[in-house]
């Protein structure tokens, strides 16, 4: 089982950006958490941040036929994004996609989310766990 983990633009600045929003903890923490839970679950992950739309679509679709699943915070471009929804929808993988806070809770720009059509779920609000429920998500989705 090998899943992708792709975040979007300003995750690498988490622990300095609205820590009263995201928390105080860093991307590398997280990316720590992610590399930890998939060692105890014998998941292989890859993890990706870019703050260029273009470049996580690349991504996206460069996991076609090399993973098993996708677990994305896309994070301005959830709600934004065609060509983030149309990659998702491209490689036809089991995707997640995760927010750290309550996008729900949030300014109105907040409540469209473009990749929410392509994906099998979506976890927001609870913070950096979201993205291991995810990845539970998807191995289970793998096992039926
Ligand atoms: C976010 C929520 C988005 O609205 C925001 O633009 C982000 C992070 C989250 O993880 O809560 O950058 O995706």
């Amino acid at each position: 089982m090998k899943i992708l983990v792709v975040n979007g633009p300003n995750i690498n600045m988490l622990g300095i950006r609205e820590p009263e929003i995201y928390g105080g903890n860093t991307y590398a923490d997280l990316c720590d958490m992610i590399k930890d839970y998939a060692a105890e679950k014998k998941i292989e992950v890859e993890l990706y941040q870019s703050n260029c739309e273009g470049d996580i679509v690349t991504e996206i679709q460069k996991a076609y036929n090399s993973f098993d699943g996708i677990v994305i915070n896309p994070a301005a471009y959830t709600h934004t994004s065609v060509a983030i929804l149309d990659a998702v929808k491209a490689v036809g993988l089991p995707t997640v996609e995760v927010h750290i806070s309550d996008v729900s809770l949030r300014e109105d720009f907040r409540q469209v989310s473009y990749v929410r059509a392509a994906c099998i779920k979506t976890i927001a609000g609870y913070g950096f766990k979201g993205y291991l429920e995810a990845i539970d998500c998807i191995v289970e989705k793998n096992s039926l």
